[in-house]
């Protein structure tokens, strides 16, 4: 019995450590952080010189990444350029970069938010339990990922390309340096009609939040017909909301039918 509730409670803290976003093990021996000694603080260059401090420049993170992503004629070039933007810190704790899936000649461009465990592993957007939900849906109104025709078809992103520590959304300043990649992204895909799943994409695209009165409504973003949603995670907490995400699916069906 000793030995079952061990097991247990290790497995117990196990998924404890995973949902805290601790997915990988990263040395042999466990460390007790409480015992390490912190490293002694390395003098600041200003004290060792005290008449000659050291100006850092600062570095306008928006401009920067506005540059580089106007400079981007295609989407490969696009992937490329922000893949190599050096200012976002969620880029230091993920495992992979997460740009796209589907086909960029879609009509309808799904924008989430940002990757999760699964979609870090893999580097593809919504591929976890929320993505399965996800294709379900589009699947209901007749558009997949991967449909051969792309009339049918769906392609697919998120504001924020690297998994955030333990599934937080993304900060306002992460999605204001990403902004400009996504705003150039869809030029580049030049979709008919946008869905904006969850608030944190609703924040970075619409500059507004509250999805519970933005779902439903055509907004625009950059002269595309936009849809806001409730993200599929939401709605595998809530299934009971599921019913308004079905009324979305059908307006937005409607609209490629040229009868919304
Ligand atoms: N949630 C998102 O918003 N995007 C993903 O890619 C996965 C989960």
């Amino acid at each position: 019995m000793d030995g079952d509730f061990d097991r247990n409670a290790m497995l117990a803290a196990l998924a404890w450590q995973v949902e805290l976003g601790a997915v990988d093990t990263i040395g042999d021996a466990p460390v007790d952080r409480f015992e390490v000694k912190p490293e002694p603080k390395a003098k600041p260059a200003a004290a060792a010189a005290p008449h000659a401090p050291v100006v850092v420049p600062e570095v306008d993170t928006v401009a920067e990444a506005r540059a580089a992503a106007k400079e981007a004629g295609s989407l490969e070039a696009l992937a490329a350029a922000q893949e190599a933007f050096p200012h976002c810190e969620l880029k230091r704790g993920a495992r992979n970069f997460v740009f796209a899936d589907g086909r960029p000649e879609a009509r309808v461009m799904v924008i989430g938010e940002g990757p999760g465990a699964e979609e870090d592993a893999q580097g593809k957007p919504f591929v976890g339990r929320s993505g399965q939900l996800l294709d379900k849906m589009f699947a209901a109104i007749g558009l997949a990922r991967d449909a051969a025709d792309a009339g049918a078809a769906l392609y697919i992103t998120n504001v924020v390309p690297w998994r955030p520590p333990q599934n937080r959304d993304p900060d306002s300043e992460e999605l204001a340096m990403m902004r400009p990649f996504v705003e150039r992204h869809i030029e580049l895909a030049a979709p008919e009609l946008i869905v904006l799943m969850g608030n944190p994409a609703c924040g970075a695209l619409l500059g507004k939040r509250g999805i519970t009165r933005l779902r439903g409504n055509w907004h625009e973003v950059g002269g595309v017909p936009a849809m806001p949603m409730f993200h599929p995670s939401f709605l595998l907490r809530r299934p009971e909301m599921k019913r308004h995400a079905w009324a979305d699916l059908l307006t937005v069906k409607a609209r490629l039918e040229g009868l919304g």
